[in-house]
């Protein structure tokens, strides 16, 4: 584990970390992720299982996989946690082409369910585009999202700007087409015609 860092507006009880290689998280660091995983997406949630109930298997497995896949150069976590549970993350991936390597895509924000409504989104968010801009030198955050569930009210709350969407791409069931829609986070001001 990396050190904990408190964040100004925090419970003292309340703390974040960013792991950046496999060798930052321990095993009961991997059970809490997953353990967080497992419960926000049998609740619903965009998080990379769209046709839930999944199992603690396959949860515990997938996190596995992200978690062998951190580099910091590559996909790295940034953890909350309120004293041992954890209680939210997202993951940063950024690009290795010098085309896309100025941006770099958020993916499975999520929350436990304890904690909704109480700011832990807005904190990861946060301190995920500080860490872009200021430790990555990145020109901007991506994030896709399913439409109809009000998440782009989260991220707008959160400062990023919907620019545009893939309509009715994603298909939960018969009758139940989502648009995927496509946010963006400016951290720099765009150049170029
Ligand atoms: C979306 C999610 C991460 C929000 O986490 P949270 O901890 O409840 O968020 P916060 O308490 O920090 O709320 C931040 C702001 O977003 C708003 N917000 C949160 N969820 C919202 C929603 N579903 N629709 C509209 N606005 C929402 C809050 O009102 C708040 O705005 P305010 O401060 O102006 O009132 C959480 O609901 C979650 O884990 N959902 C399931 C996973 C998921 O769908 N992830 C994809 C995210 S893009």
């Amino acid at each position: 584990m990396i050190d904990h860092q408190h964040l100004p507006d925090w419970r003292m009880s309340r703390t974040m970390q960013w792991c950046c290689s496999p060798d930052q998280i321990d095993g009961p660091l991997v059970d809490g992720l997953a353990r967080c995983w497992l419960e926000v997406a049998n609740a619903g949630g965009a998080v990379g299982f769209p046709f839930p109930p999944v199992t603690s298997a396959q949860v515990s497995a997938a996190t596995k996989r992200l978690v062998a896949s951190l580099e910091p150069r590559g996909t790295r976590l940034f953890i909350a946690c309120e004293r041992t549970a954890i209680i939210g993350w997202p993951a940063l991936e950024q690009n290795h082409s010098p085309l896309t390597c100025h941006w770099a895509r958020i993916f499975r924000v999520q929350t436990a369910l304890s904690v909704r409504g109480s700011g832990v989104g807005r904190a990861l968010l946060a301190e995920a585009a500080r860490a872009a801009r200021e430790d990555l030198h990145l020109d901007q955050l991506h994030l896709e999202l399913r439409s109809g569930e009000g998440l782009e009210g989260f991220s707008a709350a959160c400062g990023w700007e919907e620019v545009g969407r893939w309509p009715a791409a994603l298909r939960f069931g018969p009758g139940d087409d989502r648009d995927e829609v496509l946010m963006v986070l400016r951290l720099a001001p765009a150049t170029g015609p």
